[in-house]
Parts: structure tokens; C-alpha cells; sequence
């Protein structure tokens, strides 16, 4: 099935949409990105993902190309012309199309918007049943990691290396104190049965994912600590597990050569998961109010 893409007004068959050689996303990784799961046609956390995206923008002082109401009117239409069921939506807004140099265009130069759409939502649940292995890498990004911008070279290089390795993910550390993934959350349950995930400093992306998951959980009434764990902490923890978009509750058996534990998925890791699921499932129409 051919894809429809949007670009700045028009809805395109994909090999016919184009950007500018000169638009900044291009030329500077001058841009900011969302990536939303679509589940039964519906959109899983869209006000999360609306409110990370116009943060980000502000982040970066550039304007935004459309108001929620106009971006949301536009992410159900690429949904509908793509016929997405399960699958992920991209949104990039990047600063436009100007003559290469540093800084900022003139405030005239109107911000540019991309949505695509991808089908085929999380890895499969045999994976997850099983649990997946992730190595461990300096985290070498820059101090600005909150903002989703497109710039992502060092997630990329992690995820090769991980892919290398036949992992799932990369942990990334600063000096042994874990910060997150390549392109999920981080958590640790302790052996006092504690959920543990890094607080959401400008060291890590704040997933909408992992506020969801840290809803359920509190929810559910286990107990959980904000806060940064190191590497060792990983090593000896009664769980490991990832969060996020593409991945949603995600049970972590082996870090590098050790297993996790006795190297099996962890009984709150797999409850969390199908906590989460069940709160996809039960999305409506209503989920696209946001
Ligand atoms: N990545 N951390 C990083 C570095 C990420 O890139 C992502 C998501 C997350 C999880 O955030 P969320 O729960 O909002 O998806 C954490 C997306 C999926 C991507 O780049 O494709």
C-alpha cells in the first residue's frame, strides 16, 4: 500500500513528497520531532504529545506551523488516507527553508511540517514474553536531551552498536549513573520491590510513554522513586525494563554478558505491560480530543 505523507499544505503520496535542499532540518538538524503510536485508529496520549511538541518548539524559540486544533485535524487525516490502524505517526517541525547560515532566519521564513505514517505498532509480544538483552554505552549527548530534537547521531551510532551486539537497546550512562535508552525510558525495580526511573531533568527525554507508565503503576499502588540508579544498581536489580512509544513495556533479561536477575522477564515489567495495554485497548474516538 502506497503511503500519503504531509507536507507544508499537502497530502502526498510519499515517493512524491520533497523538502527544500536548503530547509535547516536538512542542513542543521534544525528541528523538533514527535513520534505518536496509533492503536485501533486511535492515537495513543495525543495532548502529551502535543503539549512535548510545542515545549520543544519553545525550547528552540521556533514557531509553531499549526495550532493543536489544525495539527490534529491533519494527524486523523494522514491516519484516515493512510488506513492506519496500528502503526506510528511522525511529525517533524523544523525551522524552514533559508540560504545556509547559523543563526535564524528572518521571522518571515514559516516553519516547515512533516507527518508521516508508518504501519505496524510495537515489537511483537513474543519478543516481549521473552524479554530482550541491551549493552551498555557512554551516554554522549549534548546537555539538551529533553528537547526531541531531530538531531540524533549519537542515539543512531547506540542503537548500531546495540544491533551488533544482537541487543534490543543501549543503556547510555554518564559515568555509571544509567540516563536512558537510545530511543526509550530506563527503570529498575530494586530487590526491595521498588520502580525506579530517572526524574525528568534535561538529561533525559521525558516520555509520554513513561508518564503514562508512571500513572499505572502509581495507580496500581506499587512503589516508585524518581530518581537517577547507576549501572551496579542495573546489575542487581530485581528488574530491568524500557519504556516508550515503539516499545511500550519492555522486559530487559541481560545487560551486556549478565542476566538481569535469573535472566527472565520480571513479573511487574510484564504486569505493567499488560496494564498498558489494556489502557490502549480501551482508547475511543474520544482519544482524539486532546
Ligand atoms: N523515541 N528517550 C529517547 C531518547 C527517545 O527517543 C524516546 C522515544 C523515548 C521514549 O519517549 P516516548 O515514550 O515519548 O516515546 C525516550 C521515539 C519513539 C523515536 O525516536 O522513534
Amino acid at each position: 500500500m502506497s503511503h500519503i505523507a504531509y507536507v507544508n499544505g499537502r497530502y502526498l503520496p510519499q515517493q512524491a513528497a520533497r523538502v527544500h535542499i536548503e530547509d535547516r532540518g536538512y542542513q542543521f538538524a534544525d528541528g523538533v520531532y514527535e513520534v505518536m503510536c496509533i492503536w485501533n485508529g486511535y492515537p495513543v496520549d495525543l495532548a502529551g504529545h502535543m503539549q512535548r511538541l510545542n515545549r520543544s518548539l519553545k525550547e528552540l524559540q521556533m514557531a509553531s506551523p499549526a495550532s493543536d486544533g489544525a495539527l490534529t485535524l491533519i494527524l486523523r487525516e494522514v491516519v484516515r488516507r493512510n488506513r492506519l490502524e496500528m502503526g506510528t505517526v511522525y511529525i517533524q517541525v523544523n525551522r524552514g527553508v533559508a540560504p545556509r547560515a547559523h543563526a535564524f532566519p528572518s521571522a518571515k521564513v514559516r516553519p516547515s511540517l512533516v507527518v508521516t505514517a508508518k504501519h505496524g505498532a510495537g515489537p511483537s509480544e513474543t519478543v516481549a514474553q521473552a524479554g530482550v538483552k541491551v549493552i551498555t554505552l557512554p551516554d554522549i549527548r549534548w546537555e539538551r536531551v529533553d528537547i526531541k530534537s531531530v538531531g540524533l547521531l549519537p542515539n543512531a551510532l547506540a542503537k548500531q552498536s546495540a544491533s551488533e551486539a544482537k541487543a534490543f537497546e543501549a543503556l547510555l550512562h554518564v559515568d555509571g549513573t544509567v540516563t536512558e535508552a537510545s530511543s526509550s525510558n530506563a527503570w529498575i525495580v530494586t530487590p526491595d520491590k521498588t520502580i525506579v526511573t530517572h526524574p525528568p531533568t534535561n538529561a533525559i527525554l521525558a516520555g509520554i510513554t513513561r508518564a503514562t507508565v508512571l500513572k499505572i503503576a502509581r495507580k496500581a499502588g506499587y512503589s516508585i522513586e524518581e530518581r537517577p540508579f547507576t549501572l551496579t544498581e542495573a546489575l542487581k536489580a530485581k528488574e530491568v525494563f524500557l519504556t516508550g512509544t515503539t516499545t511500550f513495556v519492555m522486559p530487559v533479561v541481560q545487560i551486556d554478558e549478565r542476566p538481569v536477575a535469573n535472566g527472565t522477564p520480571g513479573t511487574i515489567a510484564l504486569d505493567l505491560r499488560q496494564r498498558y495495554r489494556a489502557y490502549m485497548d480501551g482508547l475511543t474516538d474520544a482519544a482524539w480530543n486532546a
